[in-house]
């Protein structure tokens, strides 16, 4: 007999929801989705026109459906609130990235996932890529011997997500590029270097956060125009932090850089050599990297190619990796690869450099 069906309710129906998240229920045979709730009924509605399932008009709705499983894709701040709620109901909860805008709000979410049935799984996917995964595969068979450093970079040329919207304004979104494209690099960091079960502290951290003038009223990328309202926020970002081990990890994001073209690189100096990925994360079509690339060059030695998964050529595949995890979770099948402890570390680490840069080093 075929498993009984998932029922998954989304809240906020905006970019991501439909662009990734939706696309992917609706092609899987074991899930059903129930409902879309968006403080925006219009949007709501027309998403559920498009996925063939029913808009809500309050969270009360939402949760009269009796979902099993939420996902959460609206703006930064409101992520607390609603992962609360849905968890005090028991109902599993897969948070968009970052898991929340303040140290506070991260323990608050800890506090009701430890009470609830409901799982958390916070939507670090880049966790789910297959060259990262090699490259966690390459670290856990000690190619490259004990770490002293980890550069993890992501920059984008043209890549303010809608300048003006929720994104650019401070208390919606927490901050600019460092809680956007850094969460994800902050995790990369934090999980490759295992940090949750190794117990690496923190024991340094300074960062300086850029922002530069520019004429956004004709902005137009892959995610959207130029809206309404300011920008209050940085555009690029560079920190340091120094772990209790003595490896040190750098971090540089940017939505703006003068570049070529969007990037992502991880490089980590171990005892034994330098293994490095280049590749591109997310939805940019403006990317340098035609393939992802891994490299390792053992001390003293030849630079060496590593062979990667072969790409499987669609945007999505670690999004379809990341809810298959996700539906394994909610039927207690597997355990989150990325709990709410991993939203609250790297919420954490964000939190530490912007102190450090409002105390040291604000430039913008
Ligand atoms: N994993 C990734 O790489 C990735 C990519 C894009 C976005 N995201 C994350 O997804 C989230 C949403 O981003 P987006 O680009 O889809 O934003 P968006 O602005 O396109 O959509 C957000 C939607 O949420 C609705 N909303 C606002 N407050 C609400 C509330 N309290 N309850 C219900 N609905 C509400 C808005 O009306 C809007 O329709 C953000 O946290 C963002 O960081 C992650």
């Amino acid at each position: 007999m075929a498993a009984k069906k998932v029922n998954i309710g989304i809240i906020g129906a905006g970019w991501i929801a439909k662009r990734a998240h939706l696309p992917l229920l609706l092609e899987m045979d074991d899930v059903a989705i129930c409902g879309i709730y968006d403080t925006d009924g219009d949007r709501a509605i027309e998403l559920a026109e498009l996925f063939r399932t029913k808009a809500v008009s309050s969270i009360g709705d939402m949760l009269e459906l009796t979902p099993d499983a939420v996902i959460i894709c609206t703006p930064n701040a409101t992520h607390t609130p609603l992962c609360v709620q849905f968890l005090k109901h028991n109902i599993s909860v897969l948070c968009e990235k970052p898991l929340a805008t303040s140290v506070q709000d991260a323990q608050q979410i800890c506090r009701a996932a430890a009470a609830s049935n409901g799982v958390l799984l916070t939507g670090f996917v880049n966790r789910y890529r297959g060259d990262v995964q090699r490259m966690k595969s390459c670290l856990l068979e000690g190619v490259t011997g004990a770490v002293q450093t980890i550069e993890a970079g992501w920059t984008r040329r043209m890549g303010v997500p809608r300048p003006g919207s929720w994104f650019t304004q401070k208390e919606l979104s927490g901050g600019g590029v460092l809680h956007d494209l850094g969460s994800h690099m902050i995790d990369m960091m934090l999980y490759l270097l295992d940090a949750k079960s190794a117990s690496l502290q923190v024991t340094e951290r300074l960062c300086s956060l850029y922002r530069r003038n520019f004429d956004y009223s004709t902005y137009n990328n892959w995610l959207g125009t130029h809206e309404s309202g300011g920008i209050e926020v940085e555009d690029s970002a560079r920190g340091m932090v120094v772990f209790s081990s003595g490896a040190t990890g750098l971090i540089h994001v940017s939505w703006s850089e003068d570049v070529e073209g969007d990037l992502v690189e991880l490089k980590i100096r171990g005892a034994k050599g330098t293994l490095q990925l280049q590749t591109l994360f997310g939805f940019s079509n403006l990317g340098i990297m035609k393939e992802p690339r891994l490299t390792f060059m053992p001390l003293g030695g030849e630079q060496i190619e590593l062979e990667l998964p072969a790409p499987e050529h669609t945007e999505l595949s670690e999004y379809r990796s990341q809810m298959n995890h996700f539906i394994r979770c909610v039927r207690g099948e597997e355990t989150p690869l990325a709990d709410e402890m991993d939203g609250a570390l790297t919420v954490n680490l964000v939190d530490e450099l912007y102190k450090s840069a409002a105390r040291d080093h604000v430039a913008v």
